[in-house]
């Protein structure tokens, strides 16, 4: 069985993240999400979620991409989930392109292109507006 990890905040799910999440799928048969925790979105990228963490994954355990949901809480924890979920392919999106390249000594590592048009900051920005 071929594993597949991703990372990310998935606040306000959209179908960007949908988009991301199947295509993440297509490279194996079992899709871990690493989802951020609320205190790692605040400290470390200072973005305040919507939904708190436990509505975040209710919302991805849901999505039939994804196979389990474990937490993301610090930067660090990447190669040690490779190794501990015995992790076959690392996916995240262009935005984050060659930031882990680090992880090619572990596992296959891939980029794959964001969905035009659409993220959780624009959804937020846009609902300010009306
Ligand atoms: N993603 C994507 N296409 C989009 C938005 C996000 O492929 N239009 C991907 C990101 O590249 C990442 C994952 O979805 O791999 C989770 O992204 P996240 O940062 O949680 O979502 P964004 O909508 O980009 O949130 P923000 O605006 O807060 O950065």
């Amino acid at each position: 069985m071929k594993r597949v990890i991703t990372y990310g905040t998935f606040d306000l799910l959209h179908y960007g993240h949908l988009n991301l999440l199947r295509r993440a799928k297509e490279q194996g048969d079992y899709l871990i999400v690493a989802l951020s925790t609320d205190e790692f979105n605040w400290n470390e990228k200072q973005k305040k979620c919507y939904f708190e963490y436990e509505k975040r994954k209710q919302m991805l355990e849901a999505i039939r991409y994804v196979d389990l949901v474990i937490p993301e809480e610090n930067w660090e924890q990447k190669v040690t989930d490779v190794q501990e979920y015995m992790v076959d392919t690392f996916v995240i999106g262009d935005d984050w392109e060659g930031k882990f390249d680090f992880l090619k000594e572990y596992c296959d590592v891939v980029y794959l292109s964001r969905t035009p048009e659409i993220s959780t900051t624009q959804i937020k920005e846009s609902l300010k507006e009306k």
